[in-house]
């Protein structure tokens, strides 16, 4: 399918790797609609991509939030052919740290907000992809998730965001065979790590060691690289039930 004529749904698509996405989305000729609580900014993100986009405040956590955006967008848009998950969190903390054992309710979080939400959007997307009219190739829709390469070689105080996303690289082989059926793609990009504003606002020394440290390109990486790829996925349908690692070839060490 070609992203020209995509009905996307982007969660965290305020931001950073989602923006970029839609930007693409946008330029080609697709509609999107952004879902993200961050108000002020989804509001701002959408006008900057003019009349075929839009912003529903949606928490990715919230089982009823997901289901009346995703319906809201299928309105906007006359159906949804692309459901695109980049909402995430990644809070970190040593699990037995000089504080005492980190609280299960921060760890509960970031398993709601990355792995519930991408499943909650997962679902309640597919229910409407089931409707569209299906392409010679028998294709109704594509659904990409975010994973991290700290679903293989998470870091110390990662053990809450590698969970998370190693249960979104998991659960993606099951559903992308559930889904065969109705000839929806599942599909789950793997960043390594992208100067986005969740990597901006570590220290600039940070930034320039984790750079340092890809063999090549030896840079972070670009959110339009991002999207690159989720412009690859959609457009190529043998590729399904996979994760794609965008990392340069990084291998994070321990800390
Ligand atoms: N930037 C990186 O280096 C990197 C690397 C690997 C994976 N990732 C993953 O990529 C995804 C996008 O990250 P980013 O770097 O663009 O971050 P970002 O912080 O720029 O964007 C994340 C967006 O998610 C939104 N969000 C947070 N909680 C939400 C919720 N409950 N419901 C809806 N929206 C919510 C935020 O408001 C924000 O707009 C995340 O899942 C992140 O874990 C990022």
């Amino acid at each position: 399918m070609e992203l020209a004529s995509a009905k996307a749904v982007i969660t965290g698509g305020a931001s950073g790797l989602g923006f970029a996405t839609a930007e693409r989305i946008i330029s080609a000729g697709g509609h999107v609609v952004l879902l993200d609580i961050n108000d002020e900014l989804g509001e701002a993100s959408a006008s900057k991509l003019g009349e075929r986009a839009a912003y529903l405040n949606t928490d990715v956590a919230n089982e009823e939030s997901v289901k009346a955006s995703i319906g809201k967008a299928n309105e906007l848009m006359g159906g949804v052919t692309l459901a695109v998950n980049c909402a995430g969190i990644a809070t970190a903390g040593r699990t037995l740290g000089r504080e005492g054992p980190w609280p299960s309710e921060f760890f509960n979080k970031v398993i709601q907000v990355n792995l519930v939400g991408s499943y909650n959007v997962t679902k309640e997307a597919a229910a409407f992809m089931v409707n569209n009219e299906p392409t010679e190739d028998g294709e109704r829709g594509v659904i990409i998730s975010t994973a991290s390469i700290a679903a293989f070689e998470g870091q110390i105080g990662q053990a809450a965001y590698s969970a998370s996303k190693g249960g979104v690289v998991g659960m993606m082989l099951p559903i992308a065979r559930e889904f065969a059926q109705f000839g929806i793609r599942v599909n789950t990009i793997a960043p390594g790590v992208f100067l986005t504003p969740m990597v901006a606002g570590m220290p600039e020394e940070v930034q320039e060691s984790l750079g340092r440290q890809v063999p090549f390109p030896p840079r972070l990486g670009r959110p339009e690289e991002y999207a690159d790829a989720v412009e690859f996925i959609y457009g190529t349908t043998m590729v399904n039930g996979e994760t794609i690692r965008v990392d340069g070839a990084i291998r994070m060490q321990p800390k």
